[in-house]
């Protein structure tokens, strides 16, 4: 983690995005691992405010990046992998949104997205973002405008969304 943050400096602004979305996911996983079991409106807050933000991010990931770099790196695998760790993520979110979960198996699902996410961050900061960085095909310029435009549209829409996930994960009892 220290090492992907030291290298950002050295990275395009797209990549350098999407890092800064992965730390701030991390960082209020550790806030939510922290919490006592009565704090339940800030563990809601968490678990709405991350789900919004990990969809919205797969989306920025899914709608330019993966695809603008996919023929562009020599193991396009790695977005064939990645795309597919975030069906499973999106399942997981899924069950969270349904909001059918008691509060005990909803922080369990949780647990087990944000593990899995970070699992799939270190791949994509230690395999994919460096094999990114290298190409010498990649218009990073004009990919970072094409993520930074969709973001605003996105941003709005995570709002929404986490309003609707802060209704559907709050307080079901066992
Ligand atoms: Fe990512
Ligand atoms: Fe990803």
């Amino acid at each position: 983690m220290t090492n992907a943050r030291s290298t950002t400096a050295h990275q395009p602004e797209a990549i350098k995005m999407l890092i800064a979305d992965h730390r701030e996911v991390e960082k209020l996983y550790k806030q939510f691992e922290k919490l006592s079991d009565g704090a339940e409106d800030q563990k809601e807050a968490i678990i709405a405010h991350v789900c919004a933000a990990l969809l919205a991010h797969a989306q920025l990931e899914e709608q330019i990046f993966y695809p603008t770099v996919k023929e562009r790196i020599k193991d396009s695998d790695l977005i064939d992998e990645a795309e597919v760790e975030h069906q499973s993520a999106k399942d997981l979110i899924a069950k969270l949104q349904a909001g059918d979960l008691d509060n005990e198996k909803r922080d369990a699902t949780f647990k087990v997205l944000c593990e899995y996410i970070m699992h799939h961050v270190q791949e994509e900061e230690h395999e994919l973002f460096p094999e990114v960085s290298k190409s010498k095909e990649i218009d990073f310029d004009a990919l970072s405008e094409e993520m930074s435009e969709l973001r605003i549209s996105l941003d709005e829409e995570a709002e929404k969304t986490e309003a609707q996930l802060l209704k559907t994960v709050g307080r079901k009892k066992a």
